[in-house]
């Protein structure tokens, strides 16, 4: 059944791409312009170094993300980034609590929390990343680690505009692993009563997108799956042929 929300297609370049890298954007935003995503939304988060000038690039059809945000507006905290940044060089997204980040940086629950917090005090919508790891889920645990992530850091003023949520299995990520059609059926099902449970008001509409080794040749199957609203990808979006082939397939 397709997706009563209107899908979202995100790519997150991760620590790749120089300038070189925005020919690759453009191809991707003139793609999105043409019609080539479908009715999926495409957002592309590259490193921020490439923001300003992506946004440029863009256009209007093509949203720009940053990869994360400081919580604080400014201040003495050398090297990071307010969300009132990433909004101010155009961002309309901003991925927080990325496996990456809780696992290289000690991001914990309330950081990421406070982080959701910052983009929408800033007016940008926070993909927030949950996900188990190989032992969590070989240990029957992944729904307990998971649903804890869900309560502990989605924020209780969220909404379907100002949050998106990303199930990223950290075992799926960049390894061409993926979770079965079932267990990412049980996993969303899960997540969107979470959701309903936590914001009443807005935990219908709050888009639940998978992540982990979507491809072109697996994205039709994957994105076909109820309360699956969409893909946060990452290799694959650094081609702008494959990033527009994931897009299409909410053709
Ligand atoms: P891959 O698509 O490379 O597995 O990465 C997924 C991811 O971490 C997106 O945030």
């Amino acid at each position: 059944m397709p997706s009563p929300r209107t899908p979202l297609v995100a790519g997150n370049w991760k620590m790749h791409g120089l300038s070189s890298a925005l020919s690759e954007l453009a191809v991707i935003a003139e793609g999105v312009a043409r019609g080539a995503a479908g009715r999926a939304s495409c957002a592309i988060c590259p490193p921020a170094t490439l923001l300003a000038k992506a946004v440029e690039i863009a256009g209007p059809d093509l949203a720009i993300g940053g990869q994360d945000c400081a919580p604080r507006v400014f201040g003495a905290h050398t090297g990071d980034l307010s969300a009132e940044m990433l909004n101010d060089a155009g961002a309309r997204y901003v991925i927080v609590g990325h496996s990456e980040r809780r696992e290289n940086h000690g991001e914990t629950d309330a950081l990421v929390l406070a982080k959701a917090e910052a983009a929408f005090r800033a007016g940008l919508t926070a993909i927030l990343c949950v996900g188990e790891t190989r032992d969590e889920r070989d240990a029957g645990r992944a729904f307990d680690v998971v649903g804890r992530q869900v309560e502990h850091s989605v924020p209780p003023a969220s909404t379907a505009d100002n949050l998106v949520l990303a199930y990223e299995p950290v075992w799926a990520i960049g390894t061409g692993l993926v979770p079965t059609v079932d267990d990412v059926a049980a996993m969303h099902q899960f997540l969107r009563e979470r959701l309903q449970t936590l914001l009443p008001d807005g935990g219908a509409g709050v888009r639940i997108l998978y992540g982990g080794s979507v491809k072109p040749d697996n994205a039709a199957a994957l994105l076909a799956i109820n309360n699956v609203d969409g893909a946060l990808v990452g290799g694959a979006s650094l081609k702008a042929i494959d990033f527009l082939a994931i897009a299409a397939s909410y053709r």
